[in-house]
């Protein structure tokens, strides 16, 4: 299962991204935001964070306007590397690489088309592990530090 999450300024990616789950018959779950109505990034973070961190989901999508408050947000949450992507590439390899759990977005930034690119990289890449799992583990250990 797919967490999904965004402020107001990702909202209308996020139900085109929605959409697009639902053309790929992904299994997702919308912790909102549910309307344009101005909210706070780190509150629409916080649920799509916890979901991942508890298990109840495999993986998180969050956007905001820019992807960037919202990703920052996301990655004070303990077990989580999330990544702001605005090309394919990354996307991919910050999965193989990084093994990241929560993919961000910037709903001002990216077009929908673009978004979809991104996600699916993300989604469709694996994980290298080998050399780059000592790595992530450095990075979790900042968390205990
Ligand atoms: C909200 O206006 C905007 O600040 C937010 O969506 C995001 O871009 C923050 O990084």
């Amino acid at each position: 299962m797919i967490a999904i999450g965004a402020d107001h300024g990702g909202f209308e990616l996020k139900e085109h991204i929605k959409k697009h789950l639902d053309e790929l018959g992904l299994e997702y779950k919308d912790y909102g935001t549910y309307s344009e109505e101005s909210v706070d990034y780190p509150d629409c973070a916080k649920p799509v964070c916890e979901a991942v961190m508890d298990g109840t989901a495999d993986k998180g999508i969050l956007i905001c306007g820019t992807g960037i408050g919202i990703s920052i947000a996301a990655n004070k949450h303990k077990g989580i590397r999330a990544a702001l992507c605005s090309d394919v590439y990354s996307a991919k390899m910050t999965k193989v690489h990084n093994n990241a759990n929560v993919i961000c977005l910037g709903g001002r930034v990216t077009g929908r088309e673009l978004a979809f690119m991104i996600v699916d990289a993300w989604l469709n890449a694996e994980y290298e592990g080998g050399r780059h799992q000592a790595r992530i583990d450095k990075i979790h250990a900042i968390e205990e530090a």
